[in-house]
């Protein structure tokens, strides 16, 4: 596994290999099962496979949750040796080698995708995360790209720029990785304080719950329901539970308006103290019949 930190010494090394496919793993570090799950299944699928490490400045629109993102490098390149081969790459980019100044400016049409969830409640975040994975995306020229399903609305998104770019890249969405508590896995745990974190468990459950009650329930009631759950919670609050379809991330306002056939999520972002969470579930199509 060779580690590079600069954008010269990885093209180099991907042009001197000349190995292909490449898949690609971009991730803000701080590693854990979620991560790795893509890893191994990059490395499972393609014959080279390069992990990032950068936490993009660009997709903060909360200083302090920049400043406080917690960085491990040396541990994360430890933990990946573990399950990179000989020809793989880690790619530890400083700011300077990302954003040097004259990178061309990235054009694309949210199409009211970053209207929603996360794109209305974090003002810019897509358009930090678009600016920074386009830039990864012309540095690496991935065949194939791993995105976990936890950030759903980033994968909708990332497929949505691939195409207007009319890029070659293959999207591959991975399941959830979740602690035993059913927590999703996230760099943002490591945050919670050990009273916070024992509740936590409190948001998949919920969800789980919000998923069977589909079948027979109106949205405004699943609502009701996971406002109260989460806000009766000592030190959790909710700041949105929506229903959206997979395609356009549309909330849906009444049971009436769901698709058959489309598959919808039911997404969550809870507060847990200061630290954010997020977390989705797929529904069940064929409940939503009749
Ligand atoms: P980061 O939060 O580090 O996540 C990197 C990748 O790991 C993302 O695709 C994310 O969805 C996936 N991931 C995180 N937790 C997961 C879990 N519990 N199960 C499965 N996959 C999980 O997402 C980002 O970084 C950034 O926005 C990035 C795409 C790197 C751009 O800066």
């Amino acid at each position: 596994m060779l580690i590079c930190s600069t954008v010269k010494h990885l093209r180099e090394a991907l042009s001197e290999k000349n190995l292909s496919p490449v898949g690609f793993v971009p991730t803000m570090g701080a590693l854990h099962a979620g991560h790795i799950s893509l890893v191994e299944k990059s490395v499972r699928e393609n014959r080279v496979t390069v992990v990032s490490i950068f936490v993009n400045p660009s997709q903060f629109n909360d200083r302090n949750d920049f400043m406080n993102y917690p960085r491990m490098t040396d541990r994360d390149i430890e933990l990946l040796s573990g399950y990179m081969r000989e020809d793989d790459i880690v790619f530890t980019p400083g700011e300077k080698e990302i954003y040097p100044g004259d990178e061309p400016p990235v054009i694309f049409d949210f199409k009211n995708l970053d209207k929603v969830m996360e794109g209305a409640f974090r003002p810019g975040h897509f358009a930090g995360v678009v600016k920074v994975v386009s830039r990864l995306f012309d540095i690496v020229i991935p065949d194939v790209s791993y995105f976990g399903q936890k950030d759903l609305q980033q994968v909708v998104i990332i497929r949505e720029l691939v195409r207007q770019q009319n890029r070659k890249t293959r999207i591959v969405s991975c399941p959830v990785v979740r602690e035993p508590d059913g927590l999703a896995m996230s760099s943002r745990n490591l945050l919670l304080d050990p009273q916070l974190r024992k509740g936590a468990g409190i948001i998949f459950r919920t969800l789980v719950t919000a998923s069977e009650m589909v079948s027979g329930r109106e949205i405004s009631e699943i609502k009701e329901f996971v406002t109260r759950e989460i806000n009766n919670t000592k030190g959790f609050r909710l700041e949105y539970f929506e229903i959206a379809d997979e395609l356009e991330l549309k909330p849906v306002k009444m049971r009436s308006e769901m698709v058959p056939g489309l598959k919808y999520y039911g997404c969550i972002a809870v507060w847990a103290g200061k630290i954010r969470l997020i977390d989705n579930i797929g529904f069940n199509c064929s409940v939503l019949k009749g």
